[in-house]
Formats: C-alpha cells, sequence, structure tokens
C-alpha cells in the first residue's frame, strides 16, 4: 500500500520523507490557498522528495483542463496532473492518457464515477470518504463496493483513498486492498505512536541503566 500526503506544506512533505515512508503527495486548491505559497514553487519542492504529487488543475472546460495539465507536467516528471470527475474532466483524461501525462481524478464519490474515470484512462481515482461520512453516508462502504468492483476487471488505475480523517481509515483502506492512502499531516503523525511502545523504550532505557551500573 502507498502512502501520500495530503498537503501543500513542503516542510511537511520533508519531515515525513525522512521516515522513508512516504510515496507520494496530494494537494488541491484549498490546501494551497491554505499555505497562501506560490504553486509551481511548492510543487517543485515536494518533487524533491516524493516521485508522485497531484496538482490539480482549475479549469473547468476540457480545454482549459489540457492547458493547465500540460504546463504542470512540464514542470517535472514527478507532476500528476488532478482532474475533477465531471464529463469534461474524462475528456482530458482521455487526452492526457494518450499523451502518456500520469493523472488523479478527484472528488470521486460513487461506483459509476470511478469506473467511468478508469475506463477515460485515468491512473488514479480518489474517492472521498471523510466527506461521504460527513453527509451521514458509508464512505469506507465505497471504497468497498469500488475494490471489489475493480477484482473483476484490469483496470490500469489505482485506488486512492481520500479524504481520510484518523489512523483507523487507513487500516481499513488496508483491509480493502485500496492501492493508496492520501493522509492529513496531523493524522499522519499519529500512525507511529502507541503507549505502549512509549512505555516499554522507558522501561529498557531504564532497566539497562542498572546494567551498565553494575
Ligand atoms: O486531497 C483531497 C482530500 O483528501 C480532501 O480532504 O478533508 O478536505 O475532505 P478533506
Amino acid at each position: 500500500m502507498k502512502l501520500f500526503l495530503d498537503t501543500a506544506n513542503v516542510d511537511y512533505v520533508a519531515e515525513i520523507a525522512e521516515w522513508g515512508v512516504l510515496d507520494g503527495v496530494t494537494t488541491n486548491p484549498s490546501l494551497v490557498a491554505k499555505e497562501g505559497k506560490d504553486f509551481k514553487q511548492t510543487v517543485l519542492g515536494m518533487c524533491k522528495h516524493v516521485s508522485c504529487v497531484s496538482a490539480q488543475v482549475t479549469a473547468t472546460d476540457a480545454k482549459g483542463m489540457i492547458k493547465q495539465g500540460e504546463e504542470y507536467a512540464s514542470w517535472h516528471k514527478h507532476v500528476v496532473v488532478k482532474v475533477p470527475m465531471t464529463t469534461e474532466g474524462l475528456k482530458a483524461l482521455k487526452y492526457f492518457r494518450s499523451k502518456g501525462i500520469k493523472t488523479n481524478t478527484t472528488l470521486v464519490f460513487s461506483v459509476s464515477q470511478a469506473i467511468l474515470a478508469a475506463k477515460a484512462g485515468a491512473n488514479i481515482i480518489s474517492p472521498f470518504i471523510g466527506r461521504l461520512d460527513d453527509a451521514s453516508e458509508d464512505g469506507m462502504g465505497l471504497i468497498a463496493e469500488i475494490m471489489e468492483a475493480w477484482s473483476n476487471y484490469k483496470f490500469d488505475c489505482e485506488v486512492l483513498v481520500a479524504s481520510t480523517r484518523h489512523p483507523r481509515h487507513i487500516v481499513d483502506a488496508a483491509r480493502l486492498g485500496a492501492h493508496i492512502c492520501t493522509i492529513p499531516y496531523d493524522v499522519f503523525k499519529k500512525l507511529p505512536m502507541h503507549p505502549l511502545t512509549d512505555s516499554g523504550v522507558k522501561k529498557f532505557l531504564e532497566d539497562w541503566e542498572k546494567v551498565k551500573k553494575g
């Protein structure tokens, strides 16, 4: 399973990349606005640390998406063009696939959308589970349905679980065989934590002091 960081903060990417477990980054316009930094420099900064950085187009028509996406892809070979799940987005996905430009389809909320994006040529689809939970729907249930559908075919398209909100989301996504999880910084920092590890390390060190004192 690949682990991505969901952020537009380059320092966070550098920090987690040092752990040796980070496979990629997803950004979106809201995350970029929150950081208030230059978009191109942000993406290039992240590309130094990971080999897959999603950069989202903001155009709403296929022609505009293609123009923006081609520019983003020209910045660095690690850039993946993020395209919204609309009918215009589908046209853009088809074009990007024909040109060998990698894509991630965002704002996926149903199995039918997932299938269309995969057929149009998306390399990655991003179902948003937290936002479905927020709407009293079953986000992880959608992942289960998509993975079941994927097991029937050979889609060249990875399922990225997005809008994760807590560590259990990552565990459940892994149990369902999802290919990628994108994780907010504060949730990522919780993943290595366990109180029994902390108390265990403390006890080992206390006992080792006794050995040293003889
Ligand atoms: O990057 C897309 C997605 O992960 C957004 O998450 O928390 O805004 O629903 P959230």
